[in-house]
C-alpha cells in the first residue's frame, strides 16, 4: 500500500475525479478528510470508503472560505494526528462565454474558487506539513493552462495561475521537505463536462468535439486521473517537485 499510515485531506472530494482520488488513497491505506460543498456527495463518499475498510471523515467546505479550509486542515490533524498530503482539487466551470461577455461576478466566482481556493488549501497546509516533517500538495490546474477552444477565460485564467502558484510554492519549501506539484487534465468524464455539454444546442456534438481534440480519441476517467495523483502525493515521485503532469490524451502534443 503506498499511502499506508498516511493522512490525506482532498477538496472537492464528493464527486467526479476528487472522489476518484480518495477512495484510491483509502484502498492504499491513507485516511481521507473530504470537504465539498455538496454535503450528500461527501457523505456518500465516506460511506463508499468504510463500506471498503477505511478510514474517512467528512466537512462541509467552501474552498473559496478561508475559515472552511482552515477547518478542514484543522480536522485531520484533530482526528488522525497530522497531515501528509493534500489535493486541491475542488473547482467549477465557466459556462462556454464570449470573453466580452463575462460579468465580474462570473469572473469572481470562478477565481474565488479555482484560483483563491488552491491558495487556502496550501497557505493551512503548509505549517500542518511543517509540523509533519515535510509532506505533498497537489494542485488540479488544468490542460487548459496550456491549450484551449476560447469561451473559458475567468477557468483558462484560474487554472493559469494555479501553476504559477505551484512552482512558486515548490521553490520556497523544497528545503523545508515540501514538495509541490500540479496535474493538468484534459478532457475527463465526470459531472463538470456533463454540465458544460448539456448547456449546449447539441451535446452530443460538443463530446464529439472534445473526443476529435484528443489524439486518444476519448474523453478520461476519474481513476486515471486518481493514478496521477496517487504518484505525486506519495513517496513514489520523491525527487519531482514543482511540475505540472499532463494528462490529457496526447492533446497538448497537437
Ligand atoms: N472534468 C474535466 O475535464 C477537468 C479537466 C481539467 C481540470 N479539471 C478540474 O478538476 C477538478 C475536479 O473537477 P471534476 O471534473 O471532478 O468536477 P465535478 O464537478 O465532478 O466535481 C467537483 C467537486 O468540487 C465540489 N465543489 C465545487 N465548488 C466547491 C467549493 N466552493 N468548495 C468545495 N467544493 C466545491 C463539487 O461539489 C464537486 O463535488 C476541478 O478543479 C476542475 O477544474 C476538470
Amino acid at each position: 500500500m503506498r499511502l499506508s499510515g498516511k493522512v490525506a485531506v482532498i477538496t472537492g472530494a464528493g464527486n467526479g475525479m476528487g472522489r476518484s482520488t480518495a477512495l484510491l488513497f483509502a484502498r492504499e491505506g491513507a485516511a481521507v478528510v473530504i470537504g465539498d460543498v455538496d454535503m450528500a456527495g461527501g457523505q456518500s463518499a465516506v460511506a463508499e470508503i468504510e463500506a471498503a475498510g477505511g478510514r474517512a471523515t467528512f466537512l462541509r467546505c467552501d474552498v473559496s472560505k478561508e475559515a472552511d479550509v482552515a477547518a478542514l486542515v484543522a480536522a485531520a490533524e484533530q482526528r488522525y494526528g497530522k497531515l501528509d498530503t493534500i489535493f486541491n482539487n475542488a473547482g467549477i466551470e465557466q459556462p462556454v462565454t464570449p470573453s466580452d461577455q463575462v460579468t465580474e461576478e462570473l469572473f469572481d466566482r470562478v477565481i474565488g474558487i479555482n484560483l483563491k481556493g488552491t491558495f487556502f488549501g496550501c497557505k493551512h497546509a503548509i505549517p500542518a506539513l511543517l509540523r509533519n516533517g515535510g509532506g505533498t500538495i497537489v494542485n488540479n490546474s488544468s490542460v487548459s493552462a496550456f491549450a484551449n477552444v476560447g469561451g473559458n477565460i475567468s477557468y483558462a485564467s484560474s487554472k493559469g495561475a494555479v501553476m504559477s502558484m505551484t512552482r512558486v510554492l515548490a521553490i520556497e519549501y523544497a528545503r523545508r521537505n515540501i514538495r509541490v506539484n500540479a496535474i493538468n487534465p484534459g478532457v475527463i468524464d465526470t459531472d463538470m463536462n456533463r454540465r458544460n455539454a448539456k448547456l449546449a444546442a447539441d451535446p452530443a456534438a460538443v463530446e464529439e468535439k472534445w473526443r476529435a481534440i484528443t489524439p486518444l480519441g476519448r474523453m478520461g476517467t476519474g481513476d486515471e486521473i486518481a493514478q496521477t495523483v496517487l504518484y505525486l502525493a506519495s513517496d513514489q515521485s520523491s525527487f519531482v517537485t514543482g511540475i505540472g503532469l499532463l494528462i490529457d490524451g496526447g492533446r497538448v502534443a497537437t
